[in-house]
């Protein structure tokens, strides 16, 4: 099945033409950081705005590298939320419009499951169900307990702040620039991570949840205090994501106990960290379980994603263009289009699921 993919959820406009949830025949992707930058985060308003000035040339953009017209496709895969509702709205609008003009199949595709199936693209072989995703994002920080396609629950997630804003947010205490995961990344290259003892979550008994907000105000009043105030910039960017880092990997590891994995998936735009790759490759070799990690491009977001998770998750996902909505509050558990997840696999697992949402 050939694809092509709309993702506009936040702030970058992507478009894709896939095959079978697997070969990148074109992946076109314009981020808007220039425009955030000097705001220091996203601006919802610039973001729709920009979206829609880009998104048309980017469909064409995407079908001509492809060497493809609409015609030769065989449906259009759109996010439908979570996300930022102005910029949802454009790409959701957008496919509907080409998806009826066309006489094309629409597959509505809950962005959160794009970065899942990331770890399908460019592989020969993709995870074996069941499968383990660490998801860690801007917007996200969970655990997904993945039994099959349309069968996903989360098993843990943060409490408070997703790891890619506490990277952010301490990439500003820092005065980096945004986004800050990778200056962080960049500049902790030369530091040391075990010059200052940053907390660490703990989580209690054999929960899941963690939390990132704890370690990014430690790092504040770090800062702010005498001893912080001279302290190399290398070393705090380090020790705090040593500190991110072994919450994650820890979470990943009490939560790879609760079934018999066949496969651990690292994804989302914290995945690109080189350290908490390094370490989750580390892991899963010591564990015996084969993992699965995007390359870089594939982390952040992209359309290529949304493609693969359509036609991973098939002809369930087609829906009708002229009713599709997008929705910013989409539960990961909900499949736009055809609902909530049903399977009860998730409850012959041990352990509790009170951090997983409860689908409507
Ligand atoms: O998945 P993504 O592109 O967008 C969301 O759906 O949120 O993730 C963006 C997040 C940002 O917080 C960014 O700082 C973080 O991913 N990020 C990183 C790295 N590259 C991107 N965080 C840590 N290290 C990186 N190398
Ligand atoms: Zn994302």
């Amino acid at each position: 099945m050939l694809l092509l993919g709309i993702e506009t959820s936040c702030d970058d406009t992507a478009t894709a033409v896939v095959r079978d949830g697997r070969d990148v025949i074109a992946d076109v992707s314009t981020n808007q950081n220039e425009f955030h930058a000097k705001f220091g985060g996203i601006v919802p308003e610039i973001a729709s705005r920009r979206h829609l000035a880009l998104l048309s040339a980017a469909v064409d953009d995407a079908l001509g590298r492809a060497a493809l017209g609409l015609e030769d496709i065989d449906g259009i895969a759109v996010t439908a939320g979570p996300g930022l509702i102005g910029s949802l709205v454009i790409g959701v609008a957008s496919a509907k419009a080409l998806a009826f003009a066309a006489r094309k199949p629409l597959y509505a595709v809950n962005h959160l499951h794009g970065h899942i199936f990331s770890a399908f693209l460019e592989r020969d072989v993709g995870p074996a169900y069941p499968f383990l995703a660490l998801l860690v994002s801007g917007g996200h920080s969970q655990l997904v307990h993945v039994a099959g396609p349309l069968d996903m629950h989360v098993v843990g997630r943060t409490r408070d702040d997703a790891a890619g804003e506490a990277f952010d947010k301490t990439a500003r205490l820092l005065g980096l620039p945004f986004p800050g995961g990778p200056e962080i990344d960049r500049l902790a290259r030369d530091g040391d991570a075990q010059a200052f003892a940053f907390p660490r979550h703990r989580a209690e008994g054999d929960a899941l949840d963690m939390s990132f907000s704890g370690v990014k105000t430690a790092v504040r009043y770090f800062l702010e205090g005498a001893a912080g105030r001279n302290a190399p910039r290398a070393d705090v960017a380090a020790s705090f994501q040593a500190a991110v880092v072994e919450v994650l990997l820890d979470r990943l590891e009490r939560a790879a106990r609760r079934a018999p994995y066949r496969a651990v998936v690292l994804s989302g735009g914290v995945a690109a960290n080189s350290v908490l790759q390094a370490a989750f490759l580390r892991w899963s070799e010591g564990a015996g379980i084969p993992a699965f990690v995007p390359r870089p491009r594939f982390c952040t977001d992209n359309a290529a994603m949304i493609a693969a998770a359509a036609d991973h998750q098939g002809a369930a996902r087609t829906v009708d263009p002229l009713t599709l909505e997008a929705n910013p509050n989409l539960p990961f558990e909900v499949h736009p289009g055809i609902g909530p997840s049903t399977s009860s696999t998730v409850k012959t697992m041990s352990g509790n699921r009170s951090n997983a949402s409860a689908s409507p």
